[in-house]
């Protein structure tokens, strides 16, 4: 019998396919401290994560049993690969599963922040009729600049060019023809940075591209520069940004993501009038979470069957 921890919350369709599994009985517990975690690790030949759980060194070493780390999601910022390969065990996700959401909420930010939806949303909630202080900007006719055209980047460009912008990306692992085949130019990152009036983040965190949205970065954009993160808050130097945000250099940031999750009190981005910000729900839809939770079943149990190791992340 396969033991498995869900550690972090999953959709109801994934915990079915866990339950009807009659070589597989699986614990839920959720919110775990990291010495209750590392307590219990020996137990389990699998573990499923969404971004709550921070598989590191210590958590996998104390996996002795552990074989697979599932990730219900796409990011494996919080699982140590390094040590996942090091112990032997396979560490994988669930590309694609989740990406049409979070266009989805890039389209959603990128809008409500060009019309103040938010602010007048507060404004009439309080009883006031103020029209002219939340006159907004179309993105019809705008640019927007995309870094990182993997498979989000690519379901962001094809809604923009619906909207009527005209789209620019950089990722340095996509050739060009891929690119040119759904209407978008790819360029290197400095023109992408000259010429978006809106800059959305699709890429993962490497040590190249942490902080790459800093100051030096900032100076390079048009004064006035919409910013969306839906990606991940390490790409961007938090305190150069809100400095940006004060002194108009960036006109805007629409932030669903940031470095520290939840961000603390004095996160300065958080009293901006010009940031729109949320709580890391690019994935949280109906959809994305049924899609992740049954994909990361379906693959956990079909590599602890020894069937199939599909969407690893880390080769042994
Ligand atoms: C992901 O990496 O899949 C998304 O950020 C959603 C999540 O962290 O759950």
């Amino acid at each position: 019998m396969y033991r498995i921890l869900v550690s972090d919350k999953l959709g109801a369709a994934g915990l079915e396919l866990l339950e009807e599994a009659a070589d597989a009985a699986y614990d839920m517990k959720t919110g775990l401290s990291k010495d209750e975690l590392l307590a219990i690790m020996p137990e389990y030949d699998g573990l499923i994560i969404r971004s709550g759980t921070q598989a590191d060194a210590d958590v996998i070493a104390a996996g002795k049993n552990l074989k697979v780390i599932g990730r219900a999601g796409i990011g494996v910022d919080n699982i140590d690969l390094a040590a996942a390969t090091k112990h032997g065990v396979v560490a994988m996700n669930t590309p694609g599963s989740n990406s049409v959401a979070t266009a989805e909420q890039t389209m959603t930010l990128m809008l409500a922040v060009s019309r103040h939806t938010v602010p007048a949303h507060n404004s009439l909630a309080a009883r006031e009729w103020n029209r002219a202080q939340f006159a907004g900007v179309e993105l019809f006719g705008k640019t927007l600049g995309i870094v990182g055209f993997g498979r989000i980047g690519r379901l962001v460009a094809e809604r923009a060019k619906a909207f009527g912008m005209t789209v620019l990306a950089h990722d340095p692992f996509v050739p060009a023809e891929d690119a040119a085949k759904v209407g978008v130019s790819l360029v290197e990152l400095d023109e992408v940075l000259a010429q978006a009036d809106y800059l959305t983040l699709h890429t993962a965190v490497t040590p190249e591209t942490t902080k790459m949205i800093n100051q030096a970065a900032i100076q390079k954009m048009k004064k006035g520069v919409v910013i969306i993160n839906v990606a991940r808050g390490k790409l961007i130097d938090e305190a150069a940004l809100a400095e940006a945000l004060q002194n108009g250099r960036v006109g805007a940031a629409a932030l669903d993501v940031f470095v520290k999750e939840p961000p603390a009190d004095d996160n300065p981005l958080l009293n901006l009038p010009n940031v729109l910000h949320t709580p890391h729900l690019g994935a949280s839809t109906a959809e994305a979470q049924r899609n992740v939770a049954t994909q990361i079943v379906n693959q956990v149990l079909d590599c602890l069957r020894g069937v199939e190791t599909r969407n690893a992340v880390n080769s042994l």
